[in-house]
């Protein structure tokens, strides 16, 4: 691997704890304005403090981030169908590397629908990009998904994961599911989950845990901690999960703690 690949991903996945909590906030491009992120920029600004590496798209890193930030960037560079389509997620490449590394990425993200009638047109886009990538040592984070009339269990999990890596993820991020040992068992790359549809703060916290448990290396989580109660408060119990192996009690109180404190 060559020293800006190593680097790269060291700068995703900290070298300290081996773990990485990375912040989410790329749903606009194909959900439109989500709820937290209208103004993504105010949303994120209190939490980059927090947060080992920034997922946007690259229209929001222009208009919303300032280029000062040192936050490490991990670019959405898959797209091309929204929620109103039936066909979600039959995604293409919507930047080319040179753009991303113009941006100074420190990696970049494509989803790939494994299970639907149209997978092999994301997963061909997908070897696209890691060929083009590889080619610069960005690594190439695969955000995996599976065909609607499949249950998200480990069994489908693990396979798109490992289809993902061996086509040539540096990273997976996934969902966590039941079972969660089986998935990172049989990835042989670092594993992220994401956080899914919103769900209360104290089960977002266990889940995390849970992954974490089963050998995952962190998080790339947006909604439950951008549509938090207390957004800043869910980014630190989330790391302190994720870095400092809190128990979810523990994250849980570190939550109710620096929430209350603010009210
Ligand atoms: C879509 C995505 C999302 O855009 C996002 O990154 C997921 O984050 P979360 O589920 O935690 O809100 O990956 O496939």
């Amino acid at each position: 691997m060559s020293w800006g690949m190593n680097n790269r991903l060291a700068r995703i996945i900290k070298p300290k704890t081996g773990k990485t909590v990375m912040l989410a906030v790329d749903h606009g491009y194909f959900m439109g304005p989500t709820t937290g992120l209208e103004r993504l920029n105010e949303m994120v600004d209190p939490l980059l403090p927090h947060a080992d590496v920034l997922m946007p798209t690259r229209g929001a890193l222009r208009q919303y981030i300032p280029p000062k930030t040192d936050v490490p960037i991990v670019l959405r560079v898959s797209g091309g169908t929204s929620i109103l389509n039936e066909n979600l997620l039959h995604e293409g490449i919507t930047v080319s590397m040179e753009e991303a590394i113009r941006l100074n990425v420190a990696g970049v993200a494509f989803s790939i629908m494994v299970g639907a009638k149209f997978e092999r047109d994301t997963l061909l886009g997908f070897t696209q990009v890691i060929d083009d990538a590889e080619r610069y040592g960005i690594p190439v984070i695969a955000v995996t998904a599976i065909g609607k009339d499949m249950v998200r269990d480990a069994r489908y999990m693990a396979l798109a994961s490992r289809i993902a890596a061996e086509l040539g993820a540096r990273i997976v991020k996934t969902y966590y599911v039941e079972g969660f040992e089986k998935v990172v068992e049989s990835c042989p790359v670092p594993i992220v989950i994401a956080g899914g549809k919103k769900i209360p703060e104290a089960d977002a916290l266990k889940m995390a845990h849970n992954a974490i448990q089963a050998g995952a290396v962190g998080v790339d989580m947006g909604r439950n901690i951008f549509q938090s109660e207390d957004p800043v408060a869910m980014i630190q119990a989330v790391k302190a999960v994720v870095h400092e192996d809190a128990t979810p009690k523990e994250a849980y109180e570190l939550f109710t703690n620096l929430k209350a404190k603010k009210e």
